[in-house]
C-alpha cells in the first residue's frame, strides 16, 4: 500500500469575512496568539507523517510564501545570540517540501483542489483546510491516514454540530457505525438547510482522498453558490468506490469568522506558556468589571 505523502492546503480564498484587514494581509496569516493558521496546519501535516505540501494561493498571498522561506539572516542573528527557543520556533516547519500554486480564477473548493492534479499524480493524499485547527493526541491528519491504511478507501473527517448550523457544512448522510466513530455513508450534501439536513455529521476540513477524484472534479458541474463544490464531487465518488466519514472526537477550533477567530485566540492564549497566567486574571477581572456595570 501507498504510504499517504502529500498534502493540499487551499489558500485562494478572498478573506472578506475580515476585511479591512485582509486588504493586504492574507487571512491565513491571521496570527493565532503567536503563529499564523496556516503554520499550525502545515505542523499538523508533519506530524502526521506529510512530506510534501502544495498551498493553492491566489492575488496578495505573498506573505504565505515568504513564511514559509526560510529566513538566513534571522535564525543566524538567533543563533548567534543563543536564542534557542525563538530559532526553534521560526524552524518548527523545515525539513518539509512546500510548493504553491496560483488559482487564477477561483471557483470553489472542487476547483481549487482540481489545480493540484499534477502535484498529487497516483497518490492517495490529504486536503488539509486552513480555517479548521484540531487539537488530538493524534493529530486528525494522522487518524485519517491511520484509517486509510486499514480500509483502503477515501475517508473524510466530521464532527457533530448544532442542527441549526448545518447550513455551513457539508453534511453527510451516515448508514451503519461499521467500527468506532467510522461511518458508512450513502450521501454528501452541501451546505443543507437543517431542515433538510441527513444528519449532524457535518465536514470538518479534512480530507483522504484516491486520486480518482480528479476525473470526478473534471465533470462536477457548479454547485451551491455557483461554485464547483468538492463535496459534490465526493458524493458522485462513492456511488462507485467507497467514501467513509471518521468523527473526531478532539477539540475543533474555527477561525474563519471574526467571533470564532478571537474565541480560538483566547483557548490558545489560555494554554500558551507565555501569557497564559496573565490571561486568566485579565479574564476574571474584565468578567467582574462586566458583571458590576450590568447592576
Ligand atoms: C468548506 C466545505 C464544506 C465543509 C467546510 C468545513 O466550506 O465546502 O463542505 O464543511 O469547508 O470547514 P467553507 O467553510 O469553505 O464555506
Amino acid at each position: 500500500m501507498k504510504k499517504i505523502k502529500k498534502a493540499i492546503i487551499p489558500a485562494a480564498g478572498l478573506g472578506t469575512r475580515f476585511l479591512p484587514e485582509t486588504k493586504a494581509m492574507p487571512k491565513e496569516m491571521l496570527p493565532v496568539v503567536d503563529t499564523p493558521a496556516i503554520q499550525l496546519i502545515v505542523e499538523e501535516a508533519k506530524a502526521s507523517g506529510i512530506t510534501d505540501i502544495l498551498i493553492i494561493i491566489g492575488k496578495g498571498k505573498r506573505a504565505i510564501e515568504d513564511h514559509f522561506d526560510s529566513n538566513t539572516e534571522l535564525e543566524l542573528n538567533l543563533a548567534e545570540k543563543h536564542k534557542d527557543k525563538m530559532l526553534e520556533a521560526v524552524q518548527k516547519t523545515n525539513g518539509l517540501n512546500i510548493y504553491f500554486k496560483r488559482q487564477a480564477h477561483p471557483n470553489g473548493l472542487g476547483d481549487a483542489v482540481h489545480t493540484a492534479k499534477s502535484f498529487v499524480g497516483d497518490d492517495p493524499f490529504v486536503i488539509m483546510l486552513g480555517d479548521d485547527l484540531m487539537q488530538s493526541d493524534v493529530p486528525l491528519t494522522k487518524q485519517l491516514i491511520d484509517s486509510y491504511e486499514q480500509t483502503s478507501a477515501s475517508t473524510l473527517a466530521v464532527m457533530r454540530v448544532p442542527h441549526e448550523e448545518t447550513s455551513k457544512y457539508g453534511v453527510i448522510n451516515p448508514t451503519k457505525e461499521i467500527s468506532d466513530g467510522l461511518y458508512d455513508v450513502t450521501s454528501f450534501v452541501e451546505k443543507p438547510a437543517p431542515e433538510d439536513a441527513p444528519s449532524d455529521l457535518a465536514i470538518i476540513g479534512r480530507y483522504l482522498l484516491t486520486p480518482k477524484i480528479f476525473e470526478i472534479l473534471e465533470n462536477t458541474k457548479p454547485g451551491k453558490g455557483n461554485e464547483i463544490q468538492l463535496t459534490d464531487a465526493i458524493d458522485t465518488l462513492n456511488k462507485t468506490d467507497k467514501v467513509y466519514a471518521h468523527e473526531f472526537k478532539g477539540s475543533r477550533f474555527d477561525t474563519g469568522n471574526k467571533f470564532s477567530w478571537l474565541k480560538t485566540n483566547i483557548e490558545f492564549g489560555l494554554k500558551h506558556p507565555e501569557v497564559s497566567e496573565q490571561l486568566k486574571s485579565y479574564i476574571k477581572e474584565l468578567a467582574e468589571k462586566i458583571n458590576t456595570d450590568e447592576k
